[in-house]
């Protein structure tokens, strides 16, 4: 049923203006959860109101729950009204109700993906009418095994020309360590090829996350200097001003370095670092961003204690209100020794870069949300202007702002004005707000799309994800064996002093943000 759009800008219009999806039907595993309520449901509903979903795609959910469609939707009207953030449109939730259907069962039981099975044979002759699927798990880890089986033992994977295509979205945690995420890789890999399967990390759905190729391939001015010749250091921040909520229990087993650093920081580190890829497809870009992964200079061993600091945040306050600290959280330990914040100090063996230091910090419970890259360049090889002055100008910096304020930011000094030769910094500043109108698209909405396009360059592969995992576990191992303890921060801060320390050693500055 053709809606029309909620929205007319430029972005969306991106997004319109893509391949559209053939129908199929999504059967989304842990539709009770928080990812369903407050990313996908809402990402599914806008791609239905922009027309994007495919003509007769059914939603089908599978949890442990006594419902009926009717419940189901009721279920689903809830999160759309908590979470979409406008309010629903009765006549566009009439036409995206009517898709909703629910298999009630247990995950670890044949019976259901036999009913499973029945439903979606029942639906694609109802409104489908192809038997092409999208299966996506938005369930804990624990139990990606049993529905994997499941899905496979009633060969319910199944793709070919004669039947239609199936796919599954694994979402992150991808493992807990490598070893986890190469037994998982090869459970996926007994029903489904790897074309089938799209590992979700949603930082390569975000807008100007996408836009850093773009930036950097798509205008002749900066990739020249785009190297050790010209810049000086790289730094990574991803801080957030929220504790782990009520996430506790995932987290403590987490910690900061596999929830972000193995997956979001790296993805971003991997697309900043990459060497041009022969073409824009997944298997051109995925390939260099594995050679990133696997040029990652190793941290082990004592490098460990000198390169990477280790926080947890303790009691202090967030944005003038008191909070509590990590220990003091819903099913946190007392005593805990899981880390909520890491700083690193990485280098890359590339030709490109080798000598340059990545400076990457994560925390939980910093001062704000703030996602931010930046590229800072060598100083000028004279310095002309500014002398007699009080230490050298400020360096040249390329900032790209992942979130919230979308834009990218160029650093550059100016002369003051008057009788003097003083030089000031300045910037010039590109706002994704001002040039193209309010809203980008919400990371979900994109990467569900090529789930069922069947693009999935913005999906991580088998080998980046085993590679990722190979950086980050020597580190794990050495905390372990060695015992860091992680070094408490106050709510409200910029981690450890610890942290300050890294780049201090090396004469530089983390940058204000
Ligand atoms: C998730 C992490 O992957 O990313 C969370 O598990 C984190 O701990 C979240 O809060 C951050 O995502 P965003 O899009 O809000 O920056």
């Amino acid at each position: 049923m053709a809606v029309e759009a909620l929205e007319e800008n430029p972005l969306r219009a991106g997004l319109r203006s893509r391949r559209k999806p053939d129908p199929s039907a999504i059967v989304v595993f842990g539709v009770t959860g928080d990812l369903t309520h407050r990313k996908l449901v809402p990402s599914l509903y806008r791609l239905y109101a922009e027309g994007l979903l495919p003509a007769g795609f059914a939603i089908v959910g599978v949890a442990r729950r006594d419902w009926d469609d009717g419940q189901f939707r009721d279920t689903i009207r809830g999160a759309l009204d908590e979470f979409l953030g406008d309010p629903v449109r009765e006549e566009v939730w009439q036409g995206f109700a009517a898709g909703l259907r629910f298999c009630p069962g247990e995950f670890d039981d044949p019976e259901t993906y036999r009913r499973l099975g029945e439903v979606l044979a029942k639906t694609s002759e109802e409104r489908v009418h192809s038997g092409n699927r999208l299966y996506y798990l938005a369930v804990p880890p624990s139990v990606y095994a049993p529905i994997i089986d499941g899905l496979g033992g009633a060969d319910l994977g199944r793709d070919g020309a004669s039947h239609g295509w199936s796919r599954i979205v694994v979402e992150k945690p991808f493992g807990h360590d490598g070893a986890s995420a190469r037994l998982l890789n090869a459970r996926l890999r007994r029903w489904f090829r790897e074309d089938q399967i799209y590992r979700i990390d949603h930082y390569l759905g975000k807008e100007t996350v996408q836009n850093i190729l773009v930036f950097r391939l798509a205008n002749g001015i900066f990739e020249p200097v785009w190297n050790r010749q010209y810049i000086d250091n790289v730094q990574i921040t991803v801080a957030e001003d929220i504790g782990v909520e009520s996430r506790g229990p995932y987290y403590e087993e987490a910690g900061a370095i596999r929830d972000m650093i193995q997956n979001h920081v790296l993805q971003l580190l991997a697309l900043i670092a990459m060497e041009p890829p022969v073409a824009f497809d997944a298997v051109a870009v995925r390939d260099e961003k594995v050679k990133v992964f696997r040029s990652l200079h190793p941290l082990i061993g004592s490098d460990v204690d000198r390169s990477v600091v280790r926080g947890q945040y303790s009691t202090g306050l967030s944005h003038g209100e008191p909070v509590a600290g990590y220990q003091q959280e819903e099913g946190v330990a007392e005593g805990s020794l899981t880390e909520t914040f890491v700083a690193m100090r990485v280098f890359l063996d590339t030709w490109r870069w080798a000598g340059v230091p990545f400076y990457l910090r994560t925390g939980k419970r910093m001062p704000k949300r703030v996602t931010e890259i930046s590229l800072q360049f060598k100083q000028p090889p004279l310095l002309l202007f500014g002398r007699g002055m009080r230490g050298a100008p400020e360096p040249n910096v390329l900032a790209v702002q992942v979130q919230p304020d979308e834009g990218i930011t160029l650093k550059f000094g100016s002369k003051v004005p008057g009788p003097t030769e003083r030089v000031h910094p300045v910037h010039m500043d590109f706002r994704y707000g001002t040039s193209f109108g309010e809203k980008t698209s919400e990371a979900y909405e994109r990467l569900i799309l090529d789930c069922l396009i069947g693009d999935s360059t913005l999906f991580t592969r088998d080998d980046g994800v085993e590679a990722a995992w190979g950086f980050v576990d020597p580190i794990v191992a050495r905390w372990y064996a060695v015992g860091t303890a992680p070094a408490p921060y106050e709510a409200g801060s910029w981690g450890p002093d610890a942290a300050e320390d890294l780049v201090d050693r090396d004469k530089r500055e983390w940058r204000r943000l």
